[in-house]
């Protein structure tokens, strides 16, 4: 009787925690035609966002990059890249179209969170004094020329209001940053008084977000890159778009025609978007409630921490991880995105990894493989939405660029690159490989054929040093 009482028990739990994963399932649903419809609305906001300041979502940043690399840039650079949990320095020896890169080195430094929520100052003093360690280590193979400043390129992967190519102003933080007084504060000032605190002489000659740094240094390879998408902590995306098709820019029409824009597309909303009550949860708990609604269902800073969210719902209505709720598992981000990766790529028979990583992060021990199953379709769930969105997000980008359907017949088709970079797309497979073919699905096979998704591994390091290259104040010497 005891055994029958408890097998009704426990059948009873799998009942409703199945009910939990279909409902879940459910409200996470993204279908074709649904993606679609977000593709277009991401098209209809990319106009709005370009026609007049604040008329979208969409801020549609101008970056004040109008000219990509070239190849020729030549000389000694240093890059500093500040917008996720790490930061990096690097420098890279740049030899002209024959030899391109000639050395690089570079270092990352993970930030103590204390200083993503502390005081301006404090954060930009820690990564300036990194800076000037690692320009002190300066060595063998990299010549700066006779009398000349060190130049950096600054990568501040946040939205920035632009003023020029080296200058812009913090619009707000996001991905758990958090720091009032720096808000309508021009970030290069902020960091070039560090660097004066540190005693270190360097200009900042290019000011530029992680995206469009990726453009860049896509572009420094390939011909035929037009956007990059990031898809790390955060997610956002850039992408060349010609100038006469941007309304609100008034300023001088550049020779080249084109302007690099900067979607901001982590704050992209939309009806159509798939929404659940753990979603809604984090959003109104997170740091900057209401915004970066994108962002928060699709980057690496926040799939760990939905799927914590659906397991405790699971362990709250079902009694699914025993009698008692596992405290750890009530710790906001405790479950990070790489754990959960390392879970759903899980291939081992018994899915020890699973197990291992319930008891190692949550405390929960002795799981059953069943239950171990449902963690990995959650996983699939929650995973797949995100890859799925973000495929969507790059077909509105082919559609406004008029690159999402097969070259009208008799013109060569044309190859389109989108370079991709960020932890989330380099490691969780599973994701990326979903994104893909998810783009392939959208599209059709023909006209996927000419599109390219490419890993333009670290070519925001790569490509702020390209811009200072090409901002810096001695090119013109150098030319005439
Ligand atoms: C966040 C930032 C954005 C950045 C992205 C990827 O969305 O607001 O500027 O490009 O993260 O790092």
């Amino acid at each position: 009787a005891v055994v029958v009482r408890r097998r009704m028990r426990s059948s009873g739990r799998w009942a409703r925690a199945e009910g939990v994963v279909r409902e879940l399932e459910e409200r996470c649903a993204s279908p074709a035609g649904k993606l679609r419809q977000v593709a277009d609305a991401m098209t209809v906001e990319m106009h709005a966002g370009l026609a007049s300041e604040g008329g979208s979502k969409l801020k549609m940043l101008i970056s004040y990059v109008d000219n990509l690399p070239t190849g020729d840039e030549q000389g000694l650079f240093y890059a500093l890249d500040l917008g996720g949990t790490n930061f990096r320095v690097m420098r890279v020896q740049l030899g002209g179209k024959e030899r391109r890169v000639v050395k690089e080195e570079s270092k990352e430094v993970s930030i103590p969170p204390h200083l993503m929520v502390g005081s301006s100052d404090e954060l930009f003093d820690f990564i300036a004094a990194e800076l000037a360690k690692f320009v002190a280590s300066e060595g063998e193979g990299f010549h700066l020329s006779v009398g000349r400043q060190r130049e950096l390129g600054f990568t501040f992967s946040f939205p920035v209001r632009q003023t020029s190519i080296a200058s812009g102003t913090l619009i707000k933080w996001t991905k758990g940053f958090s720091i009032e007084e720096t808000i309508g504060e021009d970030v290069v000032v902020e960091l070039t008084k560090a660097m004066e605190r540190q005693g270190l002489d360097m200009r900042v000659a290019a000011l530029v977000n992680d995206t469009i740094g990726t453009l860049a240094g896509g572009r420094y390879y390939d011909n035929d890159v037009v956007a990059a998408v990031i898809l790390g902590t955060g997610t956002n995306a850039a992408y060349v778009e010609r100038a006469h098709a941007i309304p609100k820019w008034h300023g001088l029409l550049p020779k080249s025609g084109e302007m690099v824009i900067n979607m901001e597309w982590g704050n992209f909303r939309s009806s159509h978007i798939p929404l659940t009550e753990y979603d809604q949860a984090l959003d109104v708990e997170s740091l900057n409630p209401g915004e970066q609604i994108f962002e928060k269902i699709i980057s690496g800073m926040y799939l760990g921490e939905i799927l914590r969210r659906v397991l405790l719902k699971l362990a709250e209505e079902a009694a699914f991880f025993g009698d008692s709720i596992p405290t750890k598992l009530k710790i906001p981000f405790i479950l990070r995105t790489p754990d959960m990766s390392a879970m759903h790529h899980d291939t081992s028979s018994d899915l020890r990894v699973v197990g291992n990583k319930l008891k190692e992060i949550l405390g929960i021990s002795g799981t059953s493989l069943k239950a171990r199953k449902l963690v990995i379709y959650i996983c699939d769930i929650i995973a797949f939405r995100g890859a799925r969105l973000s495929a969507a997000g790059i077909v509105g980008i082919l559609k406004k660029l008029g690159r999402d359907t097969v070259a009208s017949s008799g013109s060569e088709k044309q190859r389109t690159v989108i370079a991709m970079d960020g932890g989330l797309f380099e490691h969780y497979t599973k994701f990326s490989q979903c994104l893909e073919s998810t783009v392939k699905e959208l599209l059709g096979e023909e006209a996927a054929e000419s599109v390219v998704i490419k890993l333009a591994n670290d070519g925001s390091g790569i490509g702020a040093a390209l811009m200072a290259a090409a901002h810096s104040q001695y090119t013109e010497l150098e030319e005439s």
